[in-house]
């Protein structure tokens, strides 16, 4: 059973794991193993969510990185099986939640745990990806002794193994956290195709920027948007989490957008890639491994 981030794959038991302000969980929210997590039991329980059993062994390719762009030294671009061809079976859509707060007891967690769960509702596999607990160094391009470090594995291994991601800032100084650009900074092939969506927690702004920043840097990772986001500000929060009923409702509708609309696009990608390199398979040719051709 792969685990990866802090949070990991989540979907089994984690007695006696209580939720923000001591409340206790329902039976609705089981944990993985957390026995390596560094973060909270409050935030641990708060990420963790019922999943469906994990689909059968992995289909499909690894592609190998052909872009103009570096790739990493483990060349992954994709997980082996995020490009089902014509005749794989369906299985479930990964979905990654990032939490992009270096702060473990933080309104970020609340979101995290919310997509979480309304993701696995949606039908996905969850996993998320907790910064606070992993805290990567700061990306240093090219420094090959950082691919060897588990947060950073953990990281790529994640977001290679996602269909669609869900990303969580802070708003600092009207842009994204620096802990979730330092996680964009160690990715580039493995966002390509993906799906993604944007929710900023921010102290009383309307998030723009900070959602705005976000998504730029998933299309520079030739990610996908969907043109829905989400704000949450302070005063939305009290000590059990979130509180506002309309920001709530709207996260909830895009993690089942994410869900839903994943599926034409992971689709398109890989018809895209059956054509081959040329400029009809358009950019996703580019991704195409010299091998897979
Ligand atoms: C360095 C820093 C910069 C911030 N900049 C903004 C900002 O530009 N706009 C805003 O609305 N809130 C700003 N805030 C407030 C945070 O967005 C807010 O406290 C948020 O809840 C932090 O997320 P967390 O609770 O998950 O740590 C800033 C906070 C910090 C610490």
């Amino acid at each position: 059973m792969p685990t990866t981030g802090v949070a990991g794959t989540i979907g089994q038991e984690s007695p006696g794991i209580k939720g923000k302000a001591g409340k206790a969980l329902s039976p609705a929210w089981r944990g993985r193993d957390w026995r390596n997590s560094r973060g909270s039991a409050g935030f641990r329980a708060l990420c963790a969510v019922a999943l469906g059993p994990r689909p059968g062994p992995a289909r499909g390719r690894v592609v190998r990185a052909n872009a103009s762009w570096p790739s990493h030294d483990s060349d992954l671009r994709h997980d082996a099986a995020a490009m089902p061809g014509p005749t794989s079976p369906p299985r479930s859509v990964r979905a990654l939640v990032v939490a992009g707060s270096a702060r473990v007891e933080s309104n970020v967690a609340a979101i995290v745990a919310l997509a979480s769960k309304t993701l696995a509702a949606a039908g996905a596999e969850v996993r998320c990806t907790d910064l606070a607990v992993l805290l990567p160094p700061v990306f240093v391009h090219g420094d090959a002794r950082q691919t060897a470090l588990p947060a950073v594995q953990s990281i790529r291994r994640d977001a290679a193994w996602a269909d669609t991601l869900l990303l969580v800032t802070p708003e600092y100084h009207g842009n994204m956290s620096g802990a979730l650009k330092n996680w964009f900074d160690f990715l580039y092939p493995e966002l390509a195709e993906k799906l993604a969506a944007a929710v900023a927690v921010t102290g009383g702004g309307g998030g723009d920027m900070s959602l705005t920043a976000v998504e730029r840097s998933v299309s520079w990772c030739h990610g996908f948007c969907l043109p829905y986001r989400a704000a949450a500000k302070d005063s939305d929060f009290d000590a059990t989490g979130l509180i506002d009923r309309r920001v709530s409702d709207r996260i909830e509708r895009i993690a089942y957008d994410l869900v839903r609309y994943v599926g034409p696009l992971r689709a398109s990608w890989a018809a895209a890639q059956r054509e081959g390199s040329g400029v009809a398979a358009g950019v996703a040719g580019l991704h195409l491994s010299d091998e897979a051709q």
